[in-house]
C-alpha cells in the first residue's frame, strides 16, 4: 500500500514551509476526536509535528485517540466558549479547524445548535487565533454549500445555494475564514470536502454517513435503509485525500494559497447503487436495500471540479474510490469493533 509520504514525494508542488515556520509546526486540530480530525492528528504526528486537540466530544469519541493519547495534548473544551478558544490557540502555528456539528438532517431539527457550533464557534476561534499570533488556519468547509444546482462538476466560482442550516452555517464559517485572510488578519484556506469516508467514521445513529453504514449492514447481514431511488450521485472521497489537501493547505506559500476556497474530492461521481455494488464486491457479501422516501435538504448529484485545487494547492487525489473502499475494508477487518452497532446511512453532501 502506498503511503502518504511517498505521495508527497511524488507531487509536483511538494511542501513549501512558510517563511519563519520550521519544517515541523505546532498544530491545533479542533474536532480531533471526530472522524476526520483523529485521522489528521495521526498523520501530523507521523510527520513529526506537535499536536494539540480540542474537542467537546459531542459527536467525537476519546477512544478515537486512544492509540496516540500519550503523544498528543488533548483538551476537552467547547469552541462556543471564547476562553476555551484563547487557551487552545496559545503557542500554535497552524489551526486545522475540523470541529463542527455535522449532518444536514440534524441541522433541520436544531438550526440554532447548528449555528452556534458551526458559526459562533468558528468566529470565536478565528478571533482567538488572530490574538494568539497563529500563522494560518485551514478550515474544513463542505460541498453542501453548492446546493442542488444541476451543473456538474461543482466549480468554486458557482453561486453557493445552501439548502439546509448545516450548509448555510458551513458556508458562513468559510466566508469568515476567508474574510479574515483577505483582511490580512491571519492566513486562511478553506477546503470544501465532498462526502468523505474512511477508518473511524461513526457507523451509528440516525446521522451516520452512508459508507460506514453500508459496511455495517454487510458485516451484520441486515438490510440497509437508503433514501430515494439510489441513483443520486456523490464524489465519495477517501479520508487520506482530505488529509493530503490539509497538509498542502497548511504548507503552501501564503501568496499562493491564502484567501482561497478550494474543492477537495476524488473527482469522480458514483451512484449510491453503484457504491452498494462496490462494497458488496469488496466484502463478498450481499446487501439488501430498504428504499425510503427522499429527505428534505438532500441534493441529487455532486461532483468536485479539482482544477482550482490543483492550481492553488497542487492537489491531486492520491486515492481512488475503489482503492479507498478496499483500504477501509482491510482496516475494518483489523478493527471489527468499529462496526459493532446498527447504522442508518445518510448520503447527504456533508
Ligand atoms: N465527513 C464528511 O463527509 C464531511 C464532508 C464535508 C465537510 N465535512 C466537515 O469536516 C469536519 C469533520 O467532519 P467529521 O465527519 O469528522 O465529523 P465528526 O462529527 O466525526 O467530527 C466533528 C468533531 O467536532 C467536535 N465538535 C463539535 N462541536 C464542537 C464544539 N462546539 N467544540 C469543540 N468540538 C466540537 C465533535 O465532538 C467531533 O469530534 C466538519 O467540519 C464537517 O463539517 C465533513
Amino acid at each position: 500500500m502506498r503511503g502518504l509520504r511517498e505521495v508527497y514525494a511524488r507531487t509536483s508542488v511538494g511542501f513549501h514551509y512558510p517563511a519563519g515556520m520550521s519544517s515541523s509546526f505546532r498544530a491545533l486540530v479542533t474536532g480531533g476526536a471526530g472522524f476526520i480530525g483523529c485521522n489528521l492528528a495521526r498523520h501530523l504526528l507521523s510527520g513529526g509535528h506537535t499536536v494539540r486537540v480540542v474537542d467537546n466530544l459531542s459527536t467525537g469519541f476519546r477512544t478515537n485517540l486512544d492509540e496516540i493519547a500519550d503523544e498528543i495534548e488533548f483538551r476537552e473544551g467547547d469552541l462556543r466558549d471564547p476562553a476555551t478558544c484563547a487557551r487552545a490557540t496559545t503557542g500554535i502555528d497552524v489551526v486545522f479547524h475540523v470541529a463542527a456539528l455535522p449532518s444536514v438532517p440534524r441541522s433541520l431539527v436544531d438550526p440554532i445548535a447548528c449555528h452556534e457550533n458551526n458559526v459562533t464557534a468558528t468566529i470565536n476561534l478565528l478571533q482567538a487565533a488572530r490574538e494568539s499570533g497563529v500563522r494560518r488556519i485551514v478550515y474544513s468547509a463542505s460541498s453542501s454549500a453548492y446546493g442542488d444546482t444541476p451543473t456538474l462538476p461543482k466549480v468554486e466560482s458557482m453561486e453557493p445555494l445552501p439548502r439546509s442550516p448545516y450548509a448555510a452555517a458551513k458556508l458562513a464559517g468559510e466566508l469568515y475564514t476567508l474574510a479574515y485572510a483577505r483582511a490580512g488578519l491571519i492566513e486562511g484556506v478553506a477546503l470544501r470536502y465532498f462526502n468523505v469516508f474512511g477508518p473511524r467514521q461513526d457507523p451509528n445513529g440516525p446521522y451516520a454517513a452512508v459508507v460506514p453504514a453500508l459496511f455495517s449492514a454487510a458485516m451484520r447481514g441486515v438490510p440497509m435503509g437508503i433514501y430515494g431511488d439510489g441513483l443520486q450521485t456523490r464524489d465519495f472521497t477517501y479520508v487520506d485525500n482530505v488529509i493530503h489537501a490539509n497538509m498542502l493547505a497548511a504548507t503552501q506559500p501564503a501568496e499562493r494559497a491564502t484567501g482561497w476556497m478550494v474543492n477537495v474530492g476524488a473527482g469522480t461521481r458514483t451512484s449510491l447503487l453503484d457504491l452498494v455494488r462496490l462494497v458488496s464486491q469488496v466484502t463478498g457479501r450481499e446487501i439488501e436495500l430498504l428504499h425510503r422516501p427522499p429527505r428534505a435538504g438532500d441534493v441529487r448529484d455532486s461532483l468536485a471540479s479539482l482544477e482550482r485545487a490543483k492550481a492553488v494547492l497542487g492537489y491531486e487525489p492520491p486515492v481512488s474510490l475503489p482503492e479507498g473502499i478496499t483500504r477501509l475494508w482491510s482496516w475494518l477487518q483489523e478493527h471489527p469493533e468499529a462496526l459493532s452497532a446498527p447504522g442508518a446511512g445518510s448520503v447527504a453532501p456533508r
